[in-house]
């Protein structure tokens, strides 16, 4: 769908417009969190509807869902016919729960306690210091294992994202690894997957104590709760990081790195699954991630030339990268 602005008076410069858009768009995205979390999506995922109808199924306001539906419609997430029945379209389709991958999962993560954070953006700007332990009082990590409500929000939807991003695992040779050790884990969605594939592996789970309890995966993974600031279980061929060193500064990451080379043995690799930064001055959404964690988290996402750069702080050497559309995969060898 081409972009149009209809948000400014008829005459007005198009920089103009454009502005006024992006600068009000905050409300698009909470008005995809609102219908979403209603229920608004998986109810059309069941067929068109009208307001009267569609507020029935979901138990909303009439006048209000029809209010956000005409934002959304003219954001291309839904349709309207001419007898005011509305449709999902292409595009909201990707929210829908029993889509793999679905962005639902993205909602999840970006609303509440996310959003929440966004609101204090300009005291990360001034200090570089993550914005949602001004407004929350501590660290999110922190914060979710005292709410385990949260934590188990935050868990899933880290999970439903994690057949996308291990997409670049699927070509590893795995053959010849038989223990791989995933750092970060969460409620063990990567490692499930793994040992599904591949009978002959046998899986460590390391994440901090809280989330690990949650998590059942067999009897081929042992699960070990624990900070990896301070133990990283010794002896796998294989570690995986799959999004956790951008949720932390060079600093952090680096110590988390150098648990990681002490306990790797020297015939090990280390896998990294993050985003790479592309070099140009074009929209990408790795751009607006490292911002994300930024203001959540006080990490970053990295440029190729910035993951060299931690690698070998951390003591290792990458050896190689490959760049996919969700996530990367760099390959790591003891330096
Ligand atoms: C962004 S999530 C990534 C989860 C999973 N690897 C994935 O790709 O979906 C970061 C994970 O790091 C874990 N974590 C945070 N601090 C930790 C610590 N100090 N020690 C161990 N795990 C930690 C969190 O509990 C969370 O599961």
């Amino acid at each position: 769908m081409a972009e149009t602005y209809e948000y400014g008076e008829p005459g007005q410069e198009a920089g103009y417009r454009r502005l006024r858009h992006k600068i009000m768009s905050y409300i698009i995205a909470q008005a995809i969190f609102a219908v979403t979390e209603a229920g608004v999506i998986e109810a059309l995922g069941a067929g068109p509807a009208d307001v009267d109808e569609l507020a029935r199924r979901v138990g909303v306001d009439g006048d209000a869902l029809a209010r956000f539906l005409r934002v959304l419609v003219a954001e291309g997430l839904f349709t309207e016919d001419p007898h005011g029945t509305f449709a999902l379209t292409e595009m909201s389709s990707h929210l829908r729960q029993d889509r793999p991958g679905s962005l639902r999962h993205l909602v999840m993560l970006m609303a509440g306690e996310a959003y929440g954070a966004w609101g204090r953006a300009a005291h990360s700007l001034r200090t570089g210091a993550p914005a949602f332990d001004e407004v929350f009082g501590r660290p999110m990590f922190d914060w979710l294992s005292q709410h385990p409500e949260k934590q188990a929000v935050f868990d899933r939807a880290q999970a439903g994202l994690v057949t996308m991003r291990m997409a670049p695992l699927e070509q590893w040779d795995w053959s010849g690894v038989r223990t791989v050790v995933d750092i970060g884990g969460g409620n063990g969605g990567l490692l499930r997957t793994l040992l599904a594939r591949h009978p002959y592996l046998r899986g460590v789970l390391f994440d901090l104590p809280n989330v690990i309890n949650e998590a059942d995966l067999g009897d081929r993974c042992r699960l070990v709760g624990g900070d990896f600031f301070s133990e990283i279980p010794p002896g796998g061929d294989v570690y995986v990081l799959a999004q956790i060193l951008h949720d932390w500064s060079d600093d952090d990451a680096m110590r988390i790195l150098r648990r990681i080379a002490t306990a790797m043995p020297a015939h090990g690799r280390l896998l990294v699954l993050e985003q790479v930064i592309p070099d140009d001055d074009l929209r990408h959404p790795e751009k607006l991630l490292d911002l994300h964690m930024l203001v959540l988290l006080g990490g970053r996402e990295r440029t190729l030339a910035d993951w060299h750069e931690l690698l070998a702080a951390g003591g290792f050497e990458l050896l190689r990268t490959e760049r996919a559309t969700r996530s990367s995969l760099l390959v790591a060898a003891r330096g």
